[in-house]
């Protein structure tokens, strides 16, 4: 999951790459690099390093260099370790190429067409450019096409060629690239967030076609040679809102953000106090004529997903399955044409996720999927879409994407048991009425920050930790304890508290830190036994608890109260506390909270 930026215009293209590359870096954070054209002797010269955009910036500019076309990319290093040699832009003869993807099939291409000695890093994205080199006899183009019908893997490819003047190239296969022609010139990216500084249309470049970046028009050609026309989109996200806006990171930003998220992402979603599809293009056959759901996603989303999944056979009463997306494929799922397939995905680039939804529908599976970059692939490839408002997600820890796909989840659900007859219009109503009040609640937990601060202290030192909880406890702690995990890296686990006595409580120590949610009504006295068994061999235990349920704990128990809702709905509530429990450890433990090691916002590998 790498960033690319490709840029050629009137302006200095040296720092339109690099602010660039510091907005797509959280797609990757192992190296970057950057390679221009110098404006006086026409030389494609390359700099790259292992390390972040800003020891690449202090590596240009200790230099002088006159340029308006260029290439960049931050990287997420899949084949070859961390270092500057597998660093991208990879220079091979008269090809210099950037490229986010995986070729499965690299080594074969070494075999085949004798390219080992061309190649100076570990890189199947440099096998790419010493075959395009191999092939490149003046035409980029051909040049191209006979390159790509080599490949097996995915792969978004931007070029340029020694011999040709101030154009880009590129071409895709799964791996995304969006691009855009403005008054600065023309551009392309991996994803949007690097494109808003000039403009909010772009298009998604098709897989399979030959999009050529001159500095005054755009050029998009399929393989046999058809001039197409660009489909430009519209991005309703406001220009600036892919800043930090004077927070630290853009973690805090946008758990902060959630009210409004949640408000943008319901409000035109809302007629009449009922549910309201219908300018999404979403029918109610849609849920009336499926006999099961079948929600595929990774990480959060897929934590979202649990929820749903509690929510539909509570109210619904309908077989629900949520399947990791990366599991779906290889797990027999029983999938046709009366299954109602829910994909959930932010970036709508998860290829885990893609693979699945092209595989369900390849098995008849009609697709909805909640995803809140427009245009992405998932969508593209959805037969319905309902887009979260979250406006960009920078951080790689999700957040606002998560609570805003539930919020579309609850609609999701009222506007089901309305259509299915299971809920009145009077009690579609008032459950949609306890949705609205997400905001102003959602506002009370973020008031109380300070307090969950305090417990992020008492905990910072832990190398092991337990949430636990159980029904929807259970669904929220899997998200809480994958944030904690992520940006923090203590060892969290999620347990159903009824399932510790069947063994994980060995591992129950004195002093061991125990997260317990206490939000369900009907399950609190058995969460209350769970707590106290933790607690009578010693652990240290701290309850985010439902404020109605806190009183009989009061002096018994360290809680964070959180502000009351029906009981299913106290995920929202529930779930920005968590967010802010993981932010403060991470950001007092003087991590980059915005981009853990190891990790990339778009998983665009399988
Ligand atoms: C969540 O904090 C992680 N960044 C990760 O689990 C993420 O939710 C997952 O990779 C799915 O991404 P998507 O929503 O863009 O498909």
């Amino acid at each position: 999951m790498c960033g690319i930026i490709g840029y050629t215009g009137s302006e200095d293209v040296r720092e339109v790459l690099l602010d660039a590359l510091e907005l797509l870096e959280y797609r990757g954070y192992d190296s970057a690099g950057l390679a221009v054209k110098d404006a006086e002797n026409g030389e494609i010269k390359v700099r790259k390093c292992a390390g972040r955009v800003s020891d690449l910036r202090a590596i240009c500019a200790s230099e002088k260099l006159v340029s308006t076309c260029g290439i960049g990319h931050t990287r997420w290093a899949t084949h070859g370790g961390v270092n500057d040699r597998n660093a991208h832009p990879h220079q091979v003869g008269k090809v210099t190429l950037v490229h986010n993807g995986i070729i499965e099939n690299y080594q074969e291409l070494i075999a085949d067409y004798e390219l080992a000695d061309e190649l100076a890093s570990e890189t199947d994205s440099e096998v790419v450019a010493a075959l395009l080199n191999h092939f490149y006899e003046g035409n980029p183009a051909e040049a191209l096409k006979k390159t790509v019908s080599k490949l097996r893997g995915t792969f978004a490819l931007v070029v340029m060629f020694a011999d040709q003047p101030e154009i880009i190239y590129s071409t895709r296969n799964v791996s995304p690239i969006v691009a855009t022609l403005c008054d600065e010139g023309a551009m392309l990216a991996s994803d949007l967030t690097a494109l808003c500084r000039f403009t909010n249309r772009y298009f998604v470049v098709p897989e399979y076609h030959i999009l050529e970046l001159h500095k005054d028009a755009v050029i998009l050609k399929d393989f046999e040679e058809n001039t197409v026309e660009p489909e430009f989109l519209t991005v309703d996200w406001e220009l600036n809102s892919a800043g930090k806006a004077g927070y630290p990171f853009y973690m805090e930003k946008e758990i902060m953000e959630q009210p409004d998220a949640i408000a943008n992402t319901i409000g035109n979603r809302i007629k009449g106090g009922m549910p309201d599809f219908s300018k999404d293009g979403v029918p109610d056959t849609l849920f009336t004529s499926c006999e099961r759901i079948c929600i595929i996603a990774c990480g959060t989303a897929m934590h979202a997903g649990l929820v749903a999944q509690a929510l539909v056979k509570s109210i619904l009463h309908m077989h629900i399955d949520v399947e990791m997306a990366s599991e779906f494929m290889y797990s027999d799922p029983v999938i046709d044409e009366k299954t109602l397939v829910i994909a959930v995905s932010q970036s709508g680039e998860t290829i885990d996720t893609l693979e699945a939804v092209k595989y369900a529908k390849r098995r008849g599976a009609k697709c909805l999927s909640i995803i809140n970059v427009k245009g992405s692939s998932i969508a593209r490839e959805s037969d319905y879409v309902l887009y979260t408002s979250a406006g960009p997600e920078i951080a790689v820890a999700s957040t606002k994407a998560y609570t805003t796909q539930l919020s579309v989840f609850y609609l999701i659900v009222a506007r089901m048991a309305h259509s299915r007859g299971v809920f009145t219009q009077e009690e579609t109503q008032s459950f949609v009425r306890e949705l609205q009040r997400t905001p102003d609640v959602m506002r009370k937990v973020l008031e109380n920050r300070r307090d969950i601060h305090v417990v992020a202290k008492k905990i910072l030192s832990a190398k092991d930790l337990f949430m636990i909880g159980r029904g929807l406890d259970y669904s929220i702690l899997l998200e809480g304890s994958l944030k904690l995990k992520e940006v923090s890296y203590i060892h969290s686990e999620a347990y159903a508290s009824g399932e510790l006595k069947h063994g994980p409580i060995a591992l129950i120590t004195q002093d061991t830190p125990v997260v317990a949610s206490v939000t369900q009504e009907k399950l609190f006295s058995k969460e209350l036994s769970n707590i106290r068994e933790v607690k009578s061999r010693g652990a240290d235990v701290v309850i985010f608890i439902k404020e109605n349920l806190s009183a009989k704990l009061e002096g018994e128990y360290e809680m964070i109260k959180l502000p009351d809702m029906q009981d299913e709905f106290m995920v929202l509530p529930a779930s920005v506390a968590l967010q802010l429990l993981a932010y403060y450890v991470s950001s007092d433990k003087g991590f980059d909270v915005d981009k853990p090691r190891n990790l990339a916002k778009v998983v665009t590998v399988e």
